[in-house]
């Protein structure tokens, strides 16, 4: 195939010569090879438009016209593709975004970790428990939790499953949306049932007032409703792991004359696949779609502009942003070569700073957890060294739910090891929840700046 306007030796599959880091075995190549050509078939899950929209926000972004908001799970679950999980989650990014907007006085641009968050990159292939061998979790997509063969077995019908279940989710938010429950005239649509006395609630109501005030006198003095304008758009993004499942729905564009990915609007790349050479870079130089690129310790300059030349030769706006991770501790050492680097090469790029997975440790009984304390020190460092550096820290992405949850510990609540047993929900890796997360949000507006 010669279709592709960035380059003619690319196509879908053409990472298929190269090595795929992190992908799964299945032990059925031909059931593999169907479940494959069924999602080929299959309408895709976003729009080309929607999807260069977003690049056009982004762009935006990179300008330091707008502030980008990505969060959601680390994993979600099939379990969890329910309404009201899926509401509590639309909920806090909505009122972080609305916090965010107040204090920042820019456009705040909404991404969900969410609709397709279901492949997760794992340490080692096999895990074993008591004398059984067998294949690690790798996400809903891939297997299942329980440690028996059949579970654990990658079983291609479950691409089918999370495609459906990505659908539906994305829907579920696209009419809750569309019939007005991100009007900024009725945030009360936002709060969460279960969020009774709480400091951040009480900071946030006030916020809220004073924007609904606000928003009402601009109205009586513009003659204007600002339902349209101000209407919160929201974006999906899924970390762009499973190579199969993106082919099968990478589709050509005549009219743009693009390929585009279109199980999301926001693919990335993880920490563990961005080897230059490796499949993952190969097929996420053909897409048109915006894409972010982890990056943590273990980066170099080289490989760095090495990805950006190979993933936006012609430096078009808006297409990267550099997702950085290097936790609280190494930031202000490791963060300013990147920058460094990045400058030197003059493609455009959007700073987002990941406060959580550079900050993962473990407790004694080895449970996964982070301390609300380094996220918010990394969070600093990075606006710091950013400012001084003249960079523009454009957009934060976060580990979060709008449920009830202690895996993080700390924060206004000061939640300690002993409380991460309570609610500790997650598959994967642990999550801010409600408190947490809107302590963040004011945080970064400028709104907040010590504990308690
Ligand atoms: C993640 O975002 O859940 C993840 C695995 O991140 P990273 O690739 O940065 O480790
Ligand atoms: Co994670």
């Amino acid at each position: 195939m010669t279709r592709n306007v960035a380059s003619a030796d690319w196509h879908p599959a053409s990472w298929q010569s190269r090595e795929a880091a992190q992908q799964p075995t299945y032990p059925d190549a031909e059931k593999l090879d169907r479940a494959v050509a069924e999602l080929s078939r299959l309408p895709p899950i976003v729009t080309s438009w929607e999807v260069d929209a977003l690049k056009d926000l982004i762009a935006k972004a990179q300008q330091g016209g707008a502030f980008v908001l990505q969060g959601g799970d680390c994993a979600e679950t099939f379990y969890d593709c329910a309404s009201a999980s899926i509401v509590a989650k639309l909920k806090i990014l909505l009122q972080m975004s609305l916090v965010m907007v107040h204090g920042l006085k820019k456009p705040v641009v909404r991404i969900g970790r969410m609709a397709g968050q279901y492949a997760k990159p794992r340490s080692a292939d096999m895990e074993t428990r008591d004398g059984q061998t067998l294949p690690s979790f790798r996400g809903d997509l891939i297997n299942r939790i329980p440690f028996t063969p059949a579970d654990r077995i990658p079983d291609p019908q479950l691409l089918l499953r999370g495609y459906e279940r990505a659908a539906l989710t994305l829907n579920f938010v696209r009419s809750l949306i569309d019939g007005g429950f991100a009007d900024l005239h009725h945030p009360e649509n936002w709060d969460l049932d279960w969020v009774k006395h709480s400091k951040m609630a009480d900071q946030y109501h006030e916020i809220v007032t004073s924007i609904s005030g606000s928003l009402d006198f601009l109205e009586s003095v513009s003659g204007r409703q600002f339902h349209q304008t101000q209407r919160a758009d929201f974006y999906a993004a899924h970390e762009g792991l499973h190579l199969l499942y993106e082919q099968a729905q990478t589709r050509f564009l005549e009219r743009r004359n693009r390929w585009y990915d279109l199980t999301t609007h926001y693919p990335w790349i993880g920490m563990r696949t961005s080897q230059i050479d490796g499949a993952h870079v190969e097929y996420f130089r053909g897409i048109a779609n915006p894409m972010g690129i982890k990056i943590g310790p273990g980066m170099t300059a080289e490989w760095l502009q090495d990805l950006l030349h190979t993933l936006n030769p012609n430096n078009e706006p808006g297409r990267i942003s550099l997702i950085h991770r290097f936790g609280a501790k190494s930031i202000e050492e490791l963060l300013p070569d990147m920058i460094r680097a990045v400058k030197a090469t003059g493609s455009p790029v959007l700073w987002i700073c990941d406060p959580m997975h550079g900050n993962t440790e473990s407790t004694a009984d080895g449970t996964k957890t982070r301390r609300f304390d380094n996220i918010v020190a990394e969070l600093e460092s990075a606006f710091r060294v950013h400012g001084e550096m003249g960079s523009y820290l454009g957009g934060v992405h976060l580990e979060l739910t709008g449920d009830n949850v202690t895996e993080c510990t700390g924060g206004a609540r000061g939640l300690t090891e002993r409380d991460l047993a309570r609610a500790y929900k997650s598959t994967v890796d642990p999550r801010l929840n409600y408190e947490q997360a809107m302590e963040i949000a004011m945080r970064i507006s400028g709104l907040r700046r010590d504990a308690g």
